[in-house]
């Protein structure tokens, strides 16, 4: 899928089908974690990948069932700061939506039991699967998706100097 293409069609989306994710995308989607440039390049993250204790993390985050549903749970953890999560996670996020995995983001409302489930201080939790109501990003073009998104317009956020 064209870049600007899945960026603008990509919807943070917490229902998820029962269709499993394959195994190989699953590897490209934490590979592509692994990829992304981070501060200095200290790689201070690890991917925690969350299957026995899905129920578990679930009741330590602020939407559980978001957790619950999903096919594939990554806790991103370790000492990795804002920027460098944030990266990360569009990175995976990206990658699954170019297969047609869709996701959101999970911020953690009980820092101490994540921590005690996953082994390590959870950044961010992670949750996909294939959309529960499928949306075909190839149905309209990149600037109708971006049109439609509940976002500022661009004209309020750029300026120039
Ligand atoms: C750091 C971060 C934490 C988030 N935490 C949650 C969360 O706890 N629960 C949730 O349902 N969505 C969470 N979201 C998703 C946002 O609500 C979402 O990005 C925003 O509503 C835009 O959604 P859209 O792209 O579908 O328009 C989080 C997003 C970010 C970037």
């Amino acid at each position: 899928m064209d870049v600007y293409l899945a960026i603008a069609s990509k919807r943070d989306q917490r229902d998820y089908a029962d269709t499993p994710i394959p195994e190989d995308l699953v590897r490209r989607i934490l590979d592509s974690g692994r990829l992304s440039g981070n501060s200095q390049n200290r790689q201070r993250w690890e991917f925690v990948v969350v299957e026995t204790a899905q129920q578990q993390l679930a009741e330590t985050v602020w939407q559980p069932r978001n957790v619950l549903g999903a096919k594939l749970v990554v806790a991103i953890c370790g000492d990795a700061q804002g920027i460098d999560v944030g990266r990360c996670a569009q990175n995976m996020m990206l990658c699954a939506w170019g297969e047609g995995v869709t996701s959101c983001p999970n911020g953690i409302r009980d820092q101490d039991a994540a921590a005690e489930i996953c082994g390590a201080q959870v950044k961010l939790v992670l949750s996909f699967g294939y959309p529960a109501r499928p949306r075909n990003p190839e149905s309209r073009p990149a600037e109708d998706w971006s049109a439609r998104a509940k976002r500022k317009p661009l004209d309020e956020l750029v300026r120039r100097v």
